[in-house]
């Protein structure tokens, strides 16, 4: 056969560009990754023809139509934002000036000598991850002990790729009792003060992710003397402020108590939830120095290393944050809306506690009102879970961590009776 006939052949059958290229590619060797455990089930949930079929399992808050939530605040803060007719220009290297201020004040408080003092270090991120990631890469260039951060077991599935990402070793501290659905307060305090001095510990500021399961006021003092006694350096992931209680005062307590004990912390924030601004990515990351000076020399550098990673962040989310917070009458409308969505997620919790009795399930289910914020570890074993979406099309992570933020009047007695039949 000439080259002219092979040629021909091939084109026929697939496309001569694919066969060609494929004998000399560059990424041969390159293995099908698996799905992403969160994000991935969204994909497999879409698949499913079920019409009964309910996604718990990225944390993504629905209103009791299963509808995504867009806040009426954030409605009026695009349409102040767009009669001002602001230009497109580029934001600073560490994003927009008047959401970095409002950001941390609403972390720490307006009142917080930290924030009057400028102690602070903040700067814009692409939402929650970004943050994270910021602060990950910054500890990797600067932090002057121990590169390794301590998380709590479990913790966010994206955590452990974020800060291996970012050059840090990861580790693990007690945090979950199976047996309890709840805090192992023993484990996590002598897991804590066998850390190596000078490491970094990384700590749920509330309504943790994956399990729910947050320490009351008297634990986080525990856990506070003892990270003291061990000399760690705290970095405070707040994705939920305002979701655990439905008040953002008190779910900032935890980080507030901590700077006041004289930890000198970092911060990750996020306004996905809170503001329901998921795909605006709006974020930030804060270190709090102990003098001025050492936050500018602190933000000086964190500008160093994100200006090669992504330049500048995107404005329109932080302009509506910015809105947001710094408008009181606004700001005087939002928190109601985050109390409505927590308000909602508790009510649910109870019909879910209720109706599982109802079907007569005999299993204890405390644990769903125990629970704070948006996830419910169910405390469901991997079979339980596979059962659950394959004869129920329920979709879950494989750790048995549910939404509830996706659970609504409508689905919820459906999904009590496809709990109850999975772990009975
Ligand atoms: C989750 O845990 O479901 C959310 O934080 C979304 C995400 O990015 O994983």
């Amino acid at each position: 056969m000439s080259i002219k006939q092979t040629v021909t052949l091939l084109q026929s059958k697939n496309g001569i560009c694919c066969a060609l290229q494929r004998a000399n590619s560059w990424w041969s060797g390159v293995q099908m990754g698996p799905p992403d455990a969160i994000l991935g089930v969204t994909e497999a949930f879409k698949r499913d023809t079920n019409p009964n079929k309910i996604n718990l399992g990225v944390g993504a808050y629905r209103d009791d139509n299963g509808k995504p939530y867009v806040l009426p605040s954030v409605r009026k803060a695009e349409e102040k934002i767009k009669a001002k007719g602001l230009d497109k220009e580029y934001a600073p290297i560490s994003g927009v000036p008047e959401f970095c201020k409002r950001s941390i004040e609403l972390a720490l408080g307006e009142n917080s000598p930290a924030v009057k003092n400028g102690l602070n270090a903040t700067v814009q991120g692409i939402s929650g991850t970004g943050a994270l990631r910021i602060g990950g890469a910054f500890l990797n260039s600067f932090f002057p002990g121990n590169k390794i951060i301590y998380l709590p077991s479990p913790s966010w599935g994206n955590h452990n790729p974020i800060f291996k990402h970012s050059g840090l070793e990861v580790k693990s501290y007690r945090y979950y009792n199976p047996k309890t659905c709840g805090l192992d307060v023993q484990g996590t305090l002598e897991d804590i003060s066998k850390i190596p001095e000078k490491s970094i510990i990384l700590l749920h500021a509330c309504a943790h992710n994956p399990t729910g399961v947050d320490p009351n006021k008297e634990q986080w003092k525990e856990i506070s003397e003892v990270i003291k006694k061990r000399n760690l350096f705290v970095f405070f992931d707040m994705a939920y402020q305002g979701f655990a209680t439905g008040s953002v005062d008190n779910d900032a307590f935890a980080v507030r108590y901590f700077l006041e004990q004289g930890h000198n912390i970092a911060l990750a924030q996020s306004f996905a939830k809170n503001m329901g601004l998921y795909g605006e990515r709006a974020g930030a990351f804060s270190i709090i120095g102990s003098s001025k000076d050492e936050a500018d020399r602190i933000m000086s550098q964190i500008k160093i290393l994100i200006r090669p990673m992504y330049s500048n962040p995107p404005i329109n989310g932080a302009r509506i944050v910015a809105e947001i917070l710094s408008d009181p009458g606004l700001k005087s409308e939002w928190l109601p809306e985050v109390k409505g969505m927590a308000d909602r997620i508790i009510s649910v919790r109870n019909k879910l506690k209720e109706n599982l009795k109802k079907e007569g399930s005999s299993r204890n289910w405390e644990h769903i009102t125990n629970q704070i914020g948006m996830f419910c570890f169910t405390g469901m074993t991997p079979e339980q879970v596979e059962k659950l979406v394959k004869e129920h099309s329920v979709y879950l992570t494989k750790d048995g961590r549910i939404s509830i933020a996706g659970v609504t009047s409508k689905n919820v007695d459906y999904l009590a009776r496809a709990m109850h039949l999975s772990t009975k």
